[in-house]
C-alpha cells in the first residue's frame, strides 16, 4: 500500500524573496489548492480537483478553508529556559543570574532534562513549529535530551552544548578544553544523524575567556559545514561590559572574529546595536541575523532595524528566544515584528512576516533547499490554520478580502487555538 497523502485547503507556498519583489508577487496561493505527500517529503503541490483526479487511490485529509503552509522555522531558542518563561522584572544581565542561571543548573540532571525537552518540543509543535535552532545547558546530557527527543518526534533541529568558563555560577561553567572536548563528542555522536545538526555554541563573550572562543573558532574551522551560534549587541549594557572585558576589540563582532567564530554559518542573536563596521563585516561574509522581537521588547533590548538591515541584503531570520521571548508561538513573534517595525516607520507586510518565520528563517539555517517552503522536493513539515480561530478573529476575517487581510488577524491576535494540525515529515503530529 502506498504511504502517499493528499492534504487539501488555502495552500500557500513562496516563489520569490517577499522583500525583493512586490510581496504578493512573491508568493503562489491557491484557494483550493492540495500538497501530495510521499514518504516523508513533498511530491507535488497543485489544484485540489486535478491533484484528486491525478491520485483516486490516494488517502485525503480536506482542511477545507483552512491555510496549509511550511511549519514554522523558529531559528534562535533556549529549551532549557521553557518553564522559567515570562520572569518578571529584570534586564539581560539581571535576568540571566536571576531566572536563567539557576534553572540552568537543574539540567543536570538527565531526567529533569528529558523532561524539558519533550515538554518544549510539544509544546511548539502545538504552535506550528517543526524546526528549531536551539541552545542546551554546559551539560552533555542536556544535548542528549533534546536530540532524542527531536529524534523520537522526526524532526529536523539544531542543537549543541552552551559553552562558558567564566562570568557564570560554580556548577554552570566549564574550560576551554573542556568545552572543546565534549562539543567535539556531541558533534560526533549527533550531527548528521537522521535530521539533526550540531550548531557549536559559546553562549556570548561576557560568558567565554579568550581561550575558549579559541578553542570554539579552532572546532568549527575542522567543521565549517555545522552552524556557530552566539549572540550578539543585544544590550548597551552588555556591549560596555564586552568593552571592558576585551580592550584590544575594535567592538562586539571583532571579539568573535578575533577567535574564528565570523563566518558565513555563524547565526548571530539579536544584533540590535550594531556598528556600520559590525554591518559590513556581517555583511560581506553573509552571516545571518536572527530577530527576536518579543525577547527584545520583554527584556528591554531594544528595536532591531528589520528594514534597514534587509536594504543592506543581510540574511536574517526570526525567533523566539524562549524563554527570553514571552512566546513558544512564531504567530505572536511575526506580530512582535510587525509592532517593531511600525515603531520604526516600516509597516511590514503579511507575506514577509510569514517568509521570515518559514523561509526566511530556513534560509538564515541554510536549510531552505530542504525546509521552509511547500514545494515538490521539500520535506513534509507543514502546518495548518484555521483563520476564524476565536470569535475575535473570526468577526474580523469577515472583512477580508484578499487573503492576507483574511491572514494578518490571525498572526497579530492567534495562539495554538489557530493551529489545526502540525505534520513532521509527513506524519500528523499528536502531543
Ligand atoms: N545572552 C546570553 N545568554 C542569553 C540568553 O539566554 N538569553 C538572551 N536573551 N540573551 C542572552
Ligand atoms: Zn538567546
Amino acid at each position: 500500500m502506498d504511504n502517499a497523502q493528499l492534504l487539501l485547503g488555502q495552500t500557500l507556498a513562496f516563489s520569490g524573496d517577499p522583500f525583493a519583489l512586490p510581496p504578493e508577487e512573491a508568493c503562489r496561493l491557491e484557494r483550493r489548492g492540495a500538497v501530495l505527500i510521499r514518504d516523508g517529503l513533498i511530491v507535488a503541490t497543485g489544484l485540489a480537483d486535478k491533484m484528486r483526479a491525478a491520485h483516486p487511490a490516494v488517502r485525503v485529509t480536506d482542511y477545507g478553508e483552512a491555510l496549509i503552509t511550511a511549519g514554522f522555522v523558529d531559528a534562535h531558542v533556549h529549551y532549557p529556559q521553557t518553564a522559567m518563561i515570562a520572569s518578571w522584572g529584570k534586564r539581560l544581565i539581571d535576568w540571566l543570574n536571576t531566572y536563567t542561571f539557576p534553572e540552568e543548573m537543574r539540567l543536570a540532571d538527565p531526567a529533569y532534562a528529558a523532561e524539558i525537552a519533550g515538554r518544549y518540543l510539544d509544546l511548539t509543535l502545538a504552535r506550528g513549529t517543526t524546526t528549531v535552532a536551539s541552545y542546551c545547558t554546559i551539560h552533555p546530557v542536556s544535548v542528549d535530551a533534546i536530540f532524542e527527543a527531536a529524534l523520537a518526534r522526526g524532526q529536523r533541529i539544531v542543537a549543541g552544548k552552551t559553552c562558558m568558563d567564566r562570568n557564570a555560577p560554580e556548577g554552570l561553567r566549564d574550560t576551554p578544553q573542556s568545552a572543546y572536548d565534549d562539543s567535539k563528542s556531541l558533534l560526533e555522536k549527533w550531527h548528521g544523524r537522521g535530521r539533526l545538526s550540531y550548531a557549536i555554541t559559546p553562549r556570548f563573550s561576557p560568558t567565554s575567556s579568550p581561550e575558549q572562543l579559541s578553542a570554539m573558532g579552532a572546532l568549527w574551522a575542522e567543521h565549517p559545514d555545522c552552524l556557530m551560534q552566539t549572540h550578539l549587541s543585544e544590550q548597551t549594557d552588555e556591549i560596555a561590559w564586552v568593552r571592558a572585558l576585551f580592550p584590544a576589540a575594535r567592538d562586539y563582532l571583532d571579539t568573535y572574529e578575533a577567535h574564528g567564530l565570523l563566518g558565513a554559518n555563524g547565526l548571530y542573536g539579536h544584533a540590535i546595536h550594531l556598528t556600520d563596521r559590525e554591518k559590513d563585516r556581517l555583511r560581506e561574509v553573509d552571516a545571518s541575523l536572527i530577530h527576536c522581537p518579543t525577547s527584545n521588547t520583554f527584556i528591554g533590548s531594544g528595536l532591531f532595524d528589520l528594514a534597514g538591515l534587509v536594504a543592506r541584503g543581510h540574511r536574517i531570520g526570526l525567533a523566539t528566544d524562549t524563554g527570553g521571548g514571552s512566546s513558544f508561538s512564531m504567530l505572536r513573534t511575526m506580530a512582535a515584528a510587525y509592532e517593531i517595525a511600525q515603531l520604526r516607520g516600516t509597516a511590514v507586510h503579511p507575506a514577509q512576516l510569514w517568509w521570515l518565520a518559514t523561509c526566511g528563517s530556513a534560509r538564515a539555517l541554510r536549510m531552505e533547499d530542504k525546509i521552509g517552503n511547500l514545494k515538490a522536493g521539500m520535506e513534509a513539515d507543514i502546518v495548518v490554520h484555521d483563520l476564524a480561530s476565536t470569535p475575535a478573529i473570526a468577526q474580523s476575517v469577515t472583512r477580508a478580502g484578499t487573503l492576507w487581510e483574511a491572514l494578518f488577524p490571525t498572526i497579530m491576535m492567534g495562539d495554538d487555538r489557530a493551529v489545526v494540525a502540525t505534520y513532521v515529515g509527513g506524519v500528523l503530529h499528536r502531543a
